[in-house]
């Protein structure tokens, strides 16, 4: 070492210990996986990536066909960002390797696949495996075995809230005054207008529109609701609830459905692409209405009581939303 002026020392070699660690263990299309544990990388992308695989049926797509090397690499795309991200000496950091592992998981990595058309990496970017808190938005709703029942939106407002965080404390402090009407007529950040009733005074509070919503049927929970978005929260709490309550939909159905959203001024229907159909679209110009197509309103999270008592999980499809039962 000392000849090739390396810098490491007698006291190193005697430092280092080799350890016993447990090893991963996988499961394949019915095959135990028995593979390496970090620190290294390789058993914890071998397995991602065979469990991504089982969704798919290989060997029909076949050996070295363009569909299966198609198929294999934007698997490994998203298993190696995710190396990037979490992965490196267990004594040092913690991995989820659990959640990374998880069949779930990486279904969900693999929606953004398409079968024809290669993914940018840049956009593809690694998986939020861990509980995944929203830089700006959130709502939960939560039923116990009880039947108690919570729904909760807290929020920064923007994205990061007003980016400024807290020296020594680091935490984001919001930028929620944007809620008050500065001016009557002048719109917020989220296009709302307002006058004197939400105006800025010294004590008062903001005029949000955040709306948890709790639903009971006959003196029984029926439904529990809500989303961020700003000023589309309420209207896409009306819509689920509709879904359910007059269209007949599950709560999944409900929350998976296309929205809309008119919010007085500005004068037009924003809606998501592709919820309306050409028709309605024309039919609804034909009344008067001015339509903007907009890339996604809402994000919500419900939980449905069913007749049997058993409780229904409805999580958005346009975010990291999940359902889950203990
Ligand atoms: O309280 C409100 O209504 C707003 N500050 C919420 C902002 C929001 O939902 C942004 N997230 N998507």
């Amino acid at each position: 070492m000392k000849r090739g002026n390396g810098i490491m020392t007698v006291k190193d070699l005697q430092d280092y210990k080799s350890v016993w660690r447990e090893p991963l263990i996988g499961n394949y299309r019915g095959y135990k996986i028995i593979t390496i544990c970090p620190p290294s990388s390789g058993g914890v992308t071998l397995l991602q990536l065979l469990k991504m695989t089982e969704n798919y049926p290989l060997k029909v797509i076949g050996f070295h066909t363009p569909q299966s090397i198609h198929l294999m690499t934007e698997e490994e795309r998203r298993a190696f960002a995710d190396r990037a991200e979490f992965l490196g000496d267990p004594d040092f950091v913690s991995i989820p390797v659990r959640k990374l592992l998880d069949a779930k998981y990486l279904t969900d990595r693999m929606k953004s696949f398409n079968t024809e058309k290669a993914s940018l990496s840049r956009e593809i970017g690694h998986g939020f495996p861990e509980s995944y808190q929203s830089e700006q938005t959130t709502h939960y709703s939560v039923v116990d075995s009880m039947g108690n029942a919570v729904s909760t939106t807290t929020t920064l407002n923007n994205s990061f809230g007003n980016s400024i965080v807290v020296a020594g404390a680091g935490f984001l402090l919001n930028n929620q005054m944007d809620d008050f009407s500065v001016k009557p007529g002048f719109p917020n950040l989220y296009g709302l207008v307002g006058g004197e009733a939400n105006s800025i005074q010294p004590g008062k509070r903001m005029l949000s529109s955040m709306t948890p919503t709790i639903i009971e049927k006959e003196g029984k929970l029926f439904l529990v609701v809500g989303s961020p978005g700003g000023s589309t929260i309420a209207t896409t709490v009306f819509q689920v609830i509709v879904n359910i309550l007059d269209f007949g939909m599950n709560v999944q159905e409900a929350v998976n459905a296309g929205r809309f959203h008119h919010q007085w001024l500005p004068d037009y229907i924003s809606y998501e692409k592709k919820s309306i159909d050409s028709t309605t679209l024309k039919k609804l110009e034909s009344y008067g209405h001015t339509l903007k197509v907009r890339n996604s309103i809402g994000l919500v999270n419900a939980i449905q009581i069913l007749p049997d008592g058993k409780k229904d999980g409805g999580a958005d499809p346009r975010g990291y939303n999940s359902a889950s039962g203990f």
